[in-house]
């Protein structure tokens, strides 16, 4: 008998993937829906979700269009899921599957989820796609058809970037690149780069440790991830640890990493550095990702589980010569790693986040010895999270005491062109950077 597992229909994996749409709708997080998937289809249906939040705003502008009072949450799940991936691919890339065979599918999901519902889901699937080119033009005239966010978003970053507000946008919508951080105590970028090719695996080195793969794989295939020579890793957030470090760190200094989870960034300052690391975070199930990090690089530091803001309950009085504040954002910048993001986040968040982000900064900053340095980070395109946070920051601080440093990055957008290697890499995640120092006399 042939014991390879069984093909799995793509009508389960529309049934899941409209579940996960149903859920993200609902205010869930697509990670811990996806974890609840069954393993065997999980990958699938990651894909396809994926794909469908990509093109949610479309996709729900279409259907409101064809069916005007909205049909169940189940059935509409299934429609908007199966809408989106009727939509037509961007220029140089092809549908995931063929028009027919994806409109059957959706059917026999139907049948599954909503049996009642059967004929109006055919009736509605089909006549897209006999009509898609007007359909979608249509759809395409709402800022969330076009830009596929939510409208608030929309107009957020079209204030915040005037120039670059409809290319973020578009770019939030792409999928993106795979890039690898290599173990500096281990090997180059350009030793990883041959043994990739190697394996038959294209990637180019943008960096002294940086690698960006030609097509993302799993990482279980990357030669040297379990023996710790490569990290996944964006090139924007491998820009923190290099700017902490600078020239200016003692071997053994104190770095307190503030928010280290899942311990990226922890890690990397530990393969550029000998230095002594607390690695603090909130979450204490985050945390148990930073040790197992650690381990599989063979490195080390002390790891604890606080909220940063309460140093009396974690800090022994002893200052940190370095802190990497790398707080909790919107993840704005990393829009195209979450599709989910935009659809879960809501105005005031932004405002809540930003209110934590200070007071981490304020609660923070007594503890950096005078001449220290602190690095301000945030996954985040918004000012509020970045350059206004900052400025506002060094507003309450007396005149002398924290000065910004001029090589600061600020904001880094995530959009192809956003500057040469070293400034930023290509088609890199959006950040943003604050270097402060302490005066030495403080
Ligand atoms: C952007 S993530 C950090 C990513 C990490 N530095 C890395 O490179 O892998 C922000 C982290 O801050 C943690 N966090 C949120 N509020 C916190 C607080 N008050 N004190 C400490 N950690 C906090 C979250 O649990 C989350 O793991």
């Amino acid at each position: 008998m042939n014991d390879r597992a069984a093909p799995v229909a793509l009508s389960h994996l529309l049934h899941h993937t409209a579940e996960a749409v149903l859920a993200v709708q609902a205010g869930r997080s697509l990670t811990d829906v996806l974890a609840a998937v069954p393993a065997a289809v999980r990958p699938g249906v990651q894909a396809l979700a994926f794909e469908s939040l990509r093109r949610l705003g479309g996709a729900r502008a279409v259907r409101a269009a064809m069916a005007g009072k909205p049909p169940p949450r189940e059935v509409d799940a299934l429609l908007v899921t199966a809408l989106a991936l009727l939509w037509p691919p961007a220029p140089g890339r092809r549908a995931m599957y063929p028009d027919h065979t994806l409109v059957d599918q959706a059917v026999q999901a139907a049948h599954r989820r909503t049996p009642a519902a059967v004929g109006f889901v055919n009736a509605l699937l089909r006549r897209f796609v006999r009509e898609r080119e007007t359909l979608v033009a249509a759809a395409e005239r709402t800022p969330e058809g076009a830009f596929n966010h939510p409208l608030w978003w929309i107009e957020r970053v079209k204030r915040e970037w005037p120039a670059q507000w409809q290319s973020l946008l578009r770019q939030a919508n792409e999928r993106p690149p795979m890039t690898l951080r290599v173990n500096a105590r281990r090997s180059t970028a350009e030793a990883c780069v041959l043994r990739l090719a190697a394996q038959g695996m294209a990637a180019r080195a943008l960096g002294p440790h940086c690698v960006m793969l030609a097509e993302p794989c799993p990482v279980t295939q990357l030669p040297g991830f379990a023996e710790g020579e490569v990290s996944v890793q964006d090139a924007a957030a491998q820009r923190a640890a290099p700017l902490l470090i600078g020239q200016g760190l003692a071997p053994r200094a104190r770095v307190l990493d503030a928010c280290a989870a899942p311990g990226g960034k922890t890690a990397h300052l530990l393969e550029l550095a000998e230095l002594d690391v607390l690695a603090l975070d909130a979450d204490a199930l985050r945390l148990a990702r930073v040790r197992d990090t650690l381990a599989r690089l063979g490195l080390a530091a002390t790891l604890r589980a606080a909220d940063a803001r309460r140093s009396a309950e974690w800090w022994d009085g002893r200052p940190f010569d370095a802190i990497l504040l790398d707080a909790p954002c919107s993840a704005s910048g990393i829009v195209r790693r979450h599709p989910d993001i935009r659809w879960l986040r809501r105005p005031d968040d932004i405002d809540a986040l930003a209110r934590t982000q200070a007071e981490l900064l304020d609660a923070l900053w007594p503890l950096l010895a005078p001449g220290g340095r602190l690095l301000y980070a945030t996954c985040s395109i918004f000012q509020a999270e970045g350059q206004r946070q900052i400025d506002a920051f060094l507003q309450r601080k007396p005149p002398g005491g924290a000065c910004l440093d001029p090589a600061s990055p600020g904001h880094l957008l995530p959009l192809p062109d956003n500057g040469p290697a070293g400034v930023a890499a290509p088609s890199a995640d959006g950040f943003f950077y604050a270097l402060l120092h302490k005066n030495p006399s403080r």
